[in-house]
């Protein structure tokens, strides 16, 4: 029998940039564990096709537009949740921009872009879902940061890192604030998971990267989805403001 301290029955989970990648993988792993899906992509039709999936597969998801680089439209996106599910009790803030381009060639107009997307969004995400999870005293914030925000990466941008590095610093100041709220907040960090991002970088570098991993393999999107159910669960009501890293042994700590 599953222990029920993981179950995710009755809660309600909306996840941001769930049209490809990691974030159905998440969603797919909330939703087993019990928790309705709201996901949400500036790709509607995208997103619209994955909650279909999902539905297909006996799930219960939801799909709604939403750029996180637009405060208004996140407060738009998360009230409909709210109003369609009655509550959101998990945020995952999963939505990015994964540049590989050299410091040398990164512009204003980008630099500022992969901020907007992968530090600014959180924020506000995290402040919207904020509100709501205190008045309630229940919640769980994941912030989906990343390897490169810890150690330097070779296939990555410096404005990734810089902002996935940013989302350690958000994790904790919202954690610091919501504790003696009942909401949680943590990141997780991976690196090297199976999936479309990986798939864009070349043949090569995929090669190199593969063997710096400790394990021999990359990683697997259920595996992430696995410590998003942990995080958002009854488990973890005594972890706050940490990051579970998923990187096959290549950053010890
Ligand atoms: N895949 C990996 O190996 C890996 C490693 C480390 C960290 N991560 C992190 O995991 C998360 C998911 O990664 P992925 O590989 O699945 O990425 P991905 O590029 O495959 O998917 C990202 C999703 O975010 C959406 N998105 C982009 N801009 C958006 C915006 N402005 N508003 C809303 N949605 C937007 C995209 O449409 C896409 O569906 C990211 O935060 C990434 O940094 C992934």
């Amino acid at each position: 029998m599953t222990n029920p301290m993981f179950s995710l029955a009755g809660r309600t989970a909306f996840v941001t940039g769930a049209a490809r990648g990691l974030g159905v993988g998440i969603a797919r792993g909330l939703g087993q564990a019990g928790a309705n899906l709201v996901l949400s992509d500036v790709d509607l039709a995208g997103v619209q096709a994955v909650a279909e999936g999902l539905r297909a597969e006996g799930l219960p998801a939801r799909a709604l537009a939403l750029d996180v680089r637009d405060e208004a439209a996140f407060q738009s996106a998360f009230d409909a949740a709210v109003a369609a599910e009655g509550a959101v009790d998990i945020l995952v803030n999963n939505a990015a921009l994964t540049p590989h381009v050299s410091l040398w060639d990164i512009t204003t107009p980008e630099w500022d872009d992969v901020m907007a997307v992968n530090l600014r969004g959180v924020f506000f995400g995290s402040r919207i879902a904020a509100r709501h999870m205190r008045e309630r005293r229940r919640g769980r914030i994941l912030n989906i940061s990343s390897l490169a925000g810890q150690q330097a990466s070779a296939v990555t941008g410096a404005h990734y890192a810089a902002s996935k590095a940013g989302l350690f610093a958000l994790t904790r100041a919202f954690a610091q604030e919501l504790a003696p709220h009942g909401v949680t907040v943590n990141a997780i960090s991976p690196a090297a998971i199976e999936g479309p991002s990986l798939d864009e970088i070349d043949a090569e570098a995929r090669r190199r990267f593969l063997a710096t991993l400790p394990v021999g393999r990359f990683g697997l999107e259920t595996e992430v989805a696995a410590a998003a159910v942990y995080l958002a669960s009854a488990a973890a009501g005594f972890v706050t403001g940490t990051t579970l890293d998923l990187n096959g042994g290549k950053l010890m700590r």
